[in-house]
């Protein structure tokens, strides 16, 4: 082996990492037989230099994270209070750990294994491209899954075969979200998808039943959110909102179900659409949330948004699509020029229209998600149901307004019973010269049989 420069600086890089862990280790009493994983490891936060990976435990115990280096950069690996000797990520109380990796390189496959006791829990991801990248991005659409475990089954293996850089969560991912077998049963069902991939996911309403959403803010939300979402009293920050950019496109997942007249979140979103605008390289604002502002479903529009004007908010820093779920079915529309998509079907029981919009263009009321691929210039969808059908492909320029294959042509009508050319009936019709005949003779063998001497 040739030891250069780089492969000097990358190994001493690594042995940096695994010594700090090593020493991490050692300040903590590791548990005579290693917990095991309870949910994950899995990444969440994926960005095109960081990324957070997240475990939980059967019990507490101390972990560390080790992360093949790429390139001549090293990786630093933090706990969520900083610091380079990693903090709380090391902790031998908490059976719920979120470690924080800086210092990654764009469109780049990292490995990554958490050393618990003899265990090694291995994962890997990919970071986002950098924000000048001219590639298309691809990313996959869904959510609602929640109370039928075997619909969101055959969605989440319809979603594992369609290529996706991650996964767009709409909100509801359980029925309750204080339950923690429904959270058990949502991370088996999902695995197959967080793999490999990251899901950036929007609270539903149902992440606050039983719960003030800690279960949710734990598995998905902003790293710096506490361990127990206070429920009383008026939040002091917005627990739930986060954004992330991804290429040419930054995200807004925003919390439907709060007050944006004023506080926290009001004051969260006005900042994160402000700070985009100066953003460099950036072509595309796209925001998710549960229950969006236009839909034809049970649940319709979300009059708490308009009430606060937040439709006119996203207008004026040039939002350029909306997405949501909440009503349990497929939309797509576009009220005076803003696109929207609501992507409810992710495996909860299926709601119909209920009140066509004027403004809907296409509704269908199936278990489904949306394939996305996004360019400088244009977005293209795919909707495919569970069984892997499509129910439309569209385009959507810049700017412009949404462009989809012509539906299906119906099936062609039974051809018409030939016609005669002598201008009498066919055959077989029910006055035709065979029907006559056919009668006469019968008339003929019954006249015949009464006329036949009896014995
Ligand atoms: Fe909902």
């Amino acid at each position: 082996m040739v030891w250069t420069v780089a492969t000097m600086r990358r190994t001493v890089s690594l042995a940096l990492v695994l010594a700090w862990g090593i020493t991490s280790t050692a300040h903590a009493a590791a548990p005579a037989v290693a917990p095991a994983a309870r949910k994950g490891p899995y990444v969440q936060h994926v960005s095109s230099t960081s990324a957070v990976v997240r475990v939980e435990l059967d019990g507490p115990a101390p972990v560390r994270v080790a992360v093949t280096p790429a390139g001549d950069a090293g990786v630093k690996v933090s706990g969520p209070d900083g610091g380079a000797d990693g903090g709380a990520a090391a902790s031998a109380s908490k059976a719920f750990h979120s470690v924080r990796l800086d210092g990654l390189h764009p469109s780049t496959r990292y490995s990554y294994v958490v050393h618990v006791g003899d265990r090694a829990l291995e994962g890997v991801f990919t970071t986002a491209p950098p924000h000048d990248t001219t590639a298309p991005v691809r990313f996959a659409v869904y959510g609602d899954n929640r109370t039928d475990h075997a619909a969101h089954g055959a969605l989440v293996r319809a979603m594992a075969m369609t290529p996706a850089d991650f996964f767009l969560q709409t909100g509801d991912l359980v029925a309750v979200g204080g339950d923690p077998a429904q959270w058990k049963t949502f991370f088996e069902l999902e695995a197959p998808l967080m793999r490999e991939r990251c899901i950036f996911a929007t609270i539903g309403n149902h992440e606050l039943y039983e719960s003030s959403g800690s279960e949710f803010a734990q598995y998905f939300g902003p790293e710096g959110a506490p361990a127990v979402i206070p429920d009383a009293g008026p939040p002091e920050q917005a627990y739930f909102a986060s954004t992330f950019r991804w290429g040419p496109a930054r995200f807004f997942l925003i919390n439907a179900m709060v007050d944006y007249e004023r506080g926290p979140d009001r004051a969260w979103l006005e900042k994160a659409l402000a700070d985009a605008d100066g953003e460099k390289d950036l072509t595309w604002r796209i925001v998710a949330l549960h229950h969006g502002p236009w839909s034809s479903g049970p649940h319709g529009e979300n009059a708490r948004l308009h009430r606060a004007g937040v439709v006119e908010l996203l207008r004026r820093h040039k939002v350029d699509l909306v997405l949501s779920g909440h009503d349990h079915l497929y939309e797509r529309g576009i009220v005076d020029g803003m696109p929207y998509v609501v992507s409810g079907g992710g495996g909860a029981p299926l709601y119909k229209v209920k009140v066509p919009r004027p403004y809907s263009r296409k509704s269908e009321s199936v278990h489904h998600f949306v394939d996305a691929v996004l360019t400088r210039a244009s977005l293209a969808i795919t909707v495919t149901r569970a069984d892997g059908t499509v129910v439309e492909r569209c385009g959507l320029p810049k700017s412009g307004t949404w462009d989809c294959d012509p539906p299906p042509a119906p099936p062609p009508p039974p051809p018409p019973p030939p016609k005669s050319t002598c201008g009498c009936r066919v055959a077989g019709g029910p006055s035709s010269p065979a029907t006559w005949l056919g009668a006469l003779v019968a008339l003929s063998a019954w006249w015949a049989r009464r006329r036949r001497p009896r014995d």
